[in-house]
């Protein structure tokens, strides 16, 4: 087992790639806390976490406030007594504000806000909180997950999103400068299309046919002429989580299908 007896807090771990992730982990020998806002995906998670046969937790967080996170990391420490690993999975671009798809000239200030406190702001509380145990326990790995869109532009305009997640890599850059002498890795995942929820909204009250002509089309970009799983992305998760990566720090892991590259034509 890659990760046995290893503790691990996966935001956003109640669905897609976070409840990938925490599967995977659980199947290595990992205990689990699932912070995320939706309870009842995070405690079906925790279920099947436990039938794995590993323990975990399901905390109520908002990663975008400040207060709740800390509260979430100390009930960790309270149940638990360490952190080694720290998945910032938690994000997105449409939420309660609705589908903010904008142009930069027309993008609405709370969306800006919204997005960049969630997918930036909220993975740097979540660092800035455990950072201190990795560092007394000299071992961490944490693992961010940005998107492809950062540094590769989307054919929809998607400015605070895109620029939330650049900033993920150069946070990522700058914490691995930072803690590597005290045994901390800090690497970024970088997903390209993923069939998970965070689509849901964006494909609500189309037909199946219409959903599937969707993740068809979407998949045909890549060279691996597919969407990814939420399997895919728990693979390399476990690479970047376990001692695998003993010696890999401050990089940038494309999962993507090899996109940007395209697939050539016959
Ligand atoms: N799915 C894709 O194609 C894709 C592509 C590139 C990047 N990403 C990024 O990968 C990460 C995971 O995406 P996913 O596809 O699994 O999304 P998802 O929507 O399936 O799951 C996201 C999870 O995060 C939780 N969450 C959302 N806001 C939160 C908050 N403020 N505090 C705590 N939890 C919160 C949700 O409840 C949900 O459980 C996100 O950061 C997303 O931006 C996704």
């Amino acid at each position: 087992m890659l990760l046995k007896d290893r503790v691990a807090i996966i935001t956003g771990g109640a669905k897609g790639m976070g409840r990938g992730m925490a599967l995977k982990f659980a199947q290595e020998g990992c205990d689990v806390v699932i912070a995320d806002i939706n309870m009842q995906a995070a405690n079906e998670t925790l279920e099947e976490v436990k039938k794995i046969g590993r323990d975990g937790l399901v905390i109520k967080c908002d990663i975008s406030n400040r207060d709740e996170v800390r509260e979430m990391v100390n009930q960790t420490i309270s149940k638990f007594k360490k952190i080694d690993i720290l998945v910032n999975g938690a994000g997105g671009i449409i939420d309660s504000l609705g589908p903010v798809k904008k142009s930069v000239a027309t993008l609405p200030q709370n969306a800006w806000d919204r997005v960049i406190s969630i997918n930036l702001t909220g993975t740097f509380y979540c660092c800035q909180e455990v950072v201190p145990y990795m560092k007394e326990q000299k071992y961490g790995k944490i693992i961010n997950l940005s998107s492809l869109g950062a540094i590769h532009a989307a054919p929809v305009p998607q400015p605070h999103y895109h620029a939330a997640k650049a900033g993920i890599h150069g946070l990522t850059y700058d914490m691995a400068c930072e803690l590597g002498r005290y045994n901390i890795g800090v690497n970024v995942l970088m997903p390209g299309p993923i069939r998970t929820p965070f689509y849901d909204e964006l494909l609500a009250g189309k037909s199946e046919e219409e959903v599937e002509g969707f993740f068809k089309m979407l998949g045909g970009l890549a060279p691996l002429q597919r969407v990814g799983t939420p399997e895919d992305i728990a693979g390399a998760a476990l690479f970047l989580a376990s001692d695998l990566s003993a010696y890999v720090t401050g990089a940038v892991i494309p999962v993507t299908g090899g996109m940007p590259l395209q697939p050539n034509h016959d």
